[in-house]
């Protein structure tokens, strides 16, 4: 916790790897939502990590960069009340990546499983950048520039969040002299310049795909975008994958997908037991559960929708200006206790966006 007059510090991002979905929805942004008054909040758009695999697509990154800002501003994350800011511009982390990179080994790194599994998924090989390695390197500075107490996240990236615990510990240990023995919760209190920041998962840590078996991601194709059309969710709920192979089979009860939008979207639970039920008994058939799916997340998207229209792109422009203003005066505030443990405080510097 940060000083006890203060709010406790919160900080989180999305990368501009395309448009946000109903996993993100569930996964994180609702958390945020929840969390935005309670927490000095920070909102970072990873504009910097997009580039692992977007190096020769920078129009694509700066569209989504506005898109998911955007989306942010129309689920109700509020520019006045917390800080949306641009990675690229807060030169602080990319400093901080340089020092936390050298107190982390590559063994440790490579153990990380989210990049493990990014290398598989993603059909890396050993054909990726060195950048892609210092991603999770500077996801680390992007979070401990902040020194919050809390990262609401999906549970993909836990294993980033876990490697960035250590690191804070470590640093501590080696230029603050806290204990190895001391309490995460002490860590501050006993001289350190980082606290151990906990990760939050959503309500939904992992939100199946439109097809009915991996994970929605944009990446797979298998996405309702917060900014789809009604028609477009109706579309696409009617094509999920729901384990029959022809509607003469019984139907699936286990890992169905819309009894899962059913069970995360509808407002009206008991309702959905209703239908569960009649679908079970094959009184109502997989296309009634997916209109009803539909409708429930359009119930959901149409205010998102109805405050998108009215934010223009000089109101996302101004927005993330305001707010990496804020953040950068906290980053710079961080990398100077950073440097004044490791005894690199020969002269203070200021920063000026225009
Ligand atoms: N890697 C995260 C993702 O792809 C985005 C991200 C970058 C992030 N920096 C962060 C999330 C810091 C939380 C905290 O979803």
């Amino acid at each position: 916790m940060t000083a006890s007059n203060e709010k406790p510090r919160l900080l989180t991002g999305d990368t501009p790897t395309g448009r946000l979905h109903l996993g993100h929805y569930a996964g994180s942004i609702e958390n945020r939502l929840a969390m935005q008054d309670d927490y000095d909040c920070y909102f970072l758009i990873a504009n910097v990590h997009a580039l692992t695999t977007r190096s020769e697509e920078v129009a694509g990154i700066r569209e989504d960069t506005i898109e998911i800002v955007r989306d942010w501003m129309a689920c109700g994350i509020d520019p006045n009340r917390s800080a949306l800011f641009l990675q690229s511009e807060v030169p602080a982390i990319a400093e901080l990546t340089w020092y936390f990179a050298m107190i982390l080994g590559y063994g440790r790194l490579m153990k990380n499983p989210t990049v493990k599994d990014e290398i598989r998924v993603k059909n890396l090989g050993d054909n990726y950048s060195f950048g892609f390695l210092m991603y999770p390197v500077g996801q680390i500075a992007d979070i401990l520039a902040f020194r919050p107490d809390v990262v609401p996240v999906g549970e993909d990236q836990v294993p980033h969040i876990e490697m960035t615990r250590e690191i804070a510990r470590r640093f501590d240990q080696l230029y603050c002299g806290v204990s190895g023995q001391t309490d995460d919760a002490d860590y501050v209190k006993e001289g350190g310049v980082f606290p151990i920041p906990a990760a939050k998962t959503g309500r939904v840590a992992r939100l199946t795909g439109i097809d009915g078996v991996n994970k929605m991601s944009k990446s797979l194709g298998n996405a309702i975008l917060l900014s789809d059309t009604p028609k477009e969710v109706q579309k696409k709920c009617n094509k999920i994958f729901t384990g029959r192979g022809t509607m003469e089979d019984p139907p699936v009860m286990e890992n169905n997908t819309v009894i899962e939008y059913l069970r995360s979207f509808h407002t009206d639970q008991s309702r959905v037991d209703e239908l569960v039920d009649a679908y079970s008994k094959s009184e109502l058939g997989d296309g009634h559960l997916k209109k009803e799916a539909a409708e429930a997340i359009n119930t959901l998207l149409d205010p998102i929708r109805e405050r998108r229209e009215k934010i223009t792109d000089a109101d996302v422009v101004d927005a993330l200006r305001e707010g990496t203003k804020r953040a950068n005066a906290v980053a710079e505030k961080t990398l100077w206790m950073a440097k004044q443990a490791m005894k690199y405080d020969f002269f203070e510097r200021g920063l000026e966006l225009r």
